[in-house]
């Protein structure tokens, strides 16, 4: 009998990766993935704690899964395990035992490798399991083998945690410190990956540049000697990473961009604010004068490069001089795409101290809705800029249309196109027609490799 598992993913790709592999390992004791939580015989909410917003998302949701498995016994159907893991877990384990008691088990980051056991123990009725110690040994140790990921465009974690430890941040908390996997178990894993279909591959590390996974001759790599490795795969046709640290952007690293073919030209690099107060006050550590320098060297190397970034407005004592040099950053630089937030406190954080220097609310507001005017508008610029050309696309699934596929350009816009869906797994010419704010519209160029299919 295969028993339900439910796995709700919040926050970032590290999560998504996890919550793969939180599904292979419990696979083998019988469990297979549901997409609704009604009726799971398990269901694991894998947390972020990044901001508040996205970790009181755990607590209403462990409501509503409170309410499934009461339905569900009921029906006579059987319990419901409820676990919580991801990050949320980890730096609030205790408290959610005690707002959610009827929660099975908690489990940080790095335990799920525990999970079986952990399950046989919730069976066994032992009470509560709490698993947030930061184990020396790595979990990655304990991944099946089979349990890898083999989408077309799939994730590689090679690096984890972060020392770092910028003023506003959790992760240094929640993921501990900087872990990277050694290179042969990356090269092993990639490999794996393609001879199951994977064509691009993300690597992932929550400052994967700064990786410095160990090689068989016991020297260290940097993220450029690994990313020349996993290039000479066969049949690995596009490679990516992130999240990167601007002070780990070494030169070898720059290079790479200009030198290596499958390493897409597509760079996400948060720089976070504008001004060098700020950014000292966020222990950042580079000035938005060495940013920029680090911008022009890669476009020198990798012209056609596609920025995006990460900002926070309203950190504690932002003035409007502050906030107008972030925007006037987001000028200079010109982002293909970016990502930007409200400051938000995080327990434990050196930030979250600055209680005088809080930014009210609605200046915050205010300042998000300000740099988002000028980021959306500098996406939409960048994407009608590629009317008329032609780009490489991976066809990666179906999109929303009948008979439109879906699949990703070099520079990480989603690209939609007509086309039966024989063709998914195929890198097509398109066409660009259309130039919108999230995406391009195109169709194939006739007598491009997709064509001949
Ligand atoms: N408040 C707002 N944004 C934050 N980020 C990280 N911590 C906070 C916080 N306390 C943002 C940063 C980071 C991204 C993943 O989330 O921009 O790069
Ligand atoms: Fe957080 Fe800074 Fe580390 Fe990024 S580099 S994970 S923002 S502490």
């Amino acid at each position: 009998m295969t028993k339900k598992l439910y796995i709700s993913t919040y926050g970032c790709q590290m999560n998504v990766y996890d919550s793969a592999r939180m599904a292979d390992i419990m696979a083998p004791l019988g469990y297979s993935l549901t997409e609704k939580p009604e009726g799971a015989d398990m269901a694991i909410l894998n947390t972020c704690h990044i901001r508040e917003k996205a970790s009181e998302k755990t607590f209403s949701e462990l409501g509503r899964l409170r309410n499934m498995r009461s339905k569900k016994l009921d029906r006579d159907d059987g319990d419901m395990v409820i676990a919580v893991a991801g990050c949320v877990a980890q730096a609030e384990g205790a408290e959610i035992m005690k707002r959610a008691p009827y929660v099975n088990m908690v489990f940080g980051p790095q335990s799920y490798h525990l999970l079986p056991q952990m399950v046989a123990q919730a069976s066994r009725g032992a009470g509560h399991i709490l698993e947030t110690d930061f184990p020396v040994d790595a979990k990655f140790d304990h991944l099946p083998s089979e349990a890898i990921d083999t989408n077309l465009s799939a994730f590689l974690t090679v690096q984890e945690g972060c020392d770092k430890f910028c003023a506003f941040c959790v992760v240094p908390y929640t993921r501990g410190a900087e872990f990277s996997r050694p290179v042969a178990h990356i090269v092993a894993e990639a490999k794996r990956m393609i001879a199951g279909g994977t064509q691009e591959i993300t690597l992932l590390g929550q400052n994967v540049n700064a990786y410095h996974g160990t090689l068989e001759s016991g020297a260290s790599a940097t993220l450029a000697e690994l990313i020349y490795r996993l290039a000479e795969l066969d049949g690995l046709k596009r490679l990516r990473y992130t999240t990167s640290h601007p002070l780990e952007m070494s030169e070898d690293l720059l290079r790479a961009h200009r030198d290596v073919d499958v390493l897409m030209p597509y760079l996400h690099l948060p720089v976070q604010a504008g001004s060098d107060r700020i950014l000292d006050a966020m222990n950042r550590r580079h000035t938005a004068q060495e940013y920029r320098a680090i911008i022009d060297k890669l476009r020198d190397y990798r012209p056609d490069l596609a920025l995006s970034g990460d900002f926070i407005v309203g950190f504690p004592g932002e003035s409007d001089k502050d906030f107008e040099d972030t925007l006037q950053l987001v000028r200079d630089v010109d982002y293909a795409q970016a990502y930007s937030f409200k400051y938000s406190p995080r327990p434990g954080t050196p930030a979250a101290g600055l209680d005088g220097q809080m930014i009210p609310e609605d200046v915050k507001s205010e300042r998000l809705a300000e740099l988002q005017r000028l980021l959306n508008a500098q996406q939409l610029a960048y994407n009608q800029s590629f009317v008329g050309r032609e780009i490489k696309v991976l066809l990666e699934r179906e999109g929303k249309r009948d008979g439109q596929l879906v699949g990703r350009s070099p520079y990480m816009q989603s690209v939609f196109v007509p086309s039966p869906s024989h063709r998914i797994g195929r890198i097509a010419t398109v066409i660009v027609q259309e130039g919108n704010a999230n995406s391009l519209r195109g169709e194939l160029k006739p007598g491009n490799v997709a064509d001949a299919a």
